[in-house]
């Protein structure tokens, strides 16, 4: 039985619906990945495929008849879409009603049939049922959640859905330790509430300042911590050699 991880304030999920459905509006490919703005359709896809073909090859988790994996803040389905071919049912979700739109109308084109999207209410995984999944991935998502706590309930519901020994993958944004890490830390938690005023002012019009894109920094302390209580045991950690504003930690756990 699903009991919800409990975070649904409108500062987070509401500001997240409104902005991604502007940036989908706007132009969707480059705003999910927006290392290139010319992207064609199939390269865009392409990109999919090379991660899911990566995280299959480093994770291994069961794949065949009788399984299902989730991809939480799909987007249009890149990586869903990737996966569709070794699982039984794939499952995407994404807090963006523009974003799931888009995803059905790929999945109409393409003729997929084992697929499902929907659109979720930005905090936790309600759809899913417990100890079900063979592998949740969240790509590109935590670095642009608005707060710790949201973090803190999808790794909770990582953890509910996931069949016991099952994995997964997500990547956020983890400050280095150290003095540097103090600084890069309290420079944003100074920011963050400024943000969040000038988005009353200007709503989504923001664009990428939206708060719901600019996320929250964690540390590696507060990670650990927080895999901790979920119940889910930290398989790799992907710390980036350099920092930057745009450096990604990558993360594989294991539901214990
Ligand atoms: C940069 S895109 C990545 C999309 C997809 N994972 C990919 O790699 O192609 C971020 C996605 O996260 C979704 N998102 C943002 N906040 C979310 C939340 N709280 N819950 C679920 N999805 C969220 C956005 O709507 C957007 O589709």
């Amino acid at each position: 039985m699903h009991k919800s991880a409990g975070h649904d304030s409108w500062m987070d999920t509401g500001i997240a619906k409104d902005t991604w459905d502007r940036l989908a509006r706007q132009n969707v490919m480059y705003f999910i990945a927006s290392n290139r703005s010319d992207w064609t359709e199939d390269d865009f896809f392409e990109t999919g495929r090379e991660t899911a073909s990566r995280l299959l090859r480093q994770i291994r988790p069961r794949t065949g008849a009788g399984t299902s994996m989730c991809d939480v803040g799909c987007g249009v389905g890149r990586l869903a879409f990737a996966f569709a071919p070794h699982f039984e049912w794939v499952v995407g979700l994404d807090v963006s009603p523009e974003m799931i739109k888009r995803a059905g109308c790929v999945q109409k084109k393409h003729g997929v049939t084992n697929t499902q999207f929907l659109v979720s209410n930005g905090a936790d995984l309600r759809e899913i049922p417990d100890s079900s999944q063979d592998l949740v991935v969240s790509h590109l998502v935590f670095l642009h959640l608005a707060s710790r706590q949201l973090i803190k309930c999808y790794l909770q519901e990582f953890s509910r859905v996931l069949k016991t020994g099952a994995t997964a993958f997500f990547d956020l944004s983890v400050v280095p330790e150290g003095t540097t890490g103090k600084i890069l830390y309290g420079m944003k938690e100074v920011r963050d509430p400024l943000y969040r005023g000038i988005y009353l002012l200007f709503g989504p019009s923001l664009g990428t300042r939206s708060p719901a894109v600019r996320g929250k920094r964690v540390t590696l302390r507060w990670l650990k911590t927080a895999l901790e209580e979920a119940k889910l045991d930290l398989v790799v950690i992907n710390l980036p050699d350099n920092w930057t504003e745009s450096a990604l930690t990558q993360v594989v756990c294991r539901k214990l």
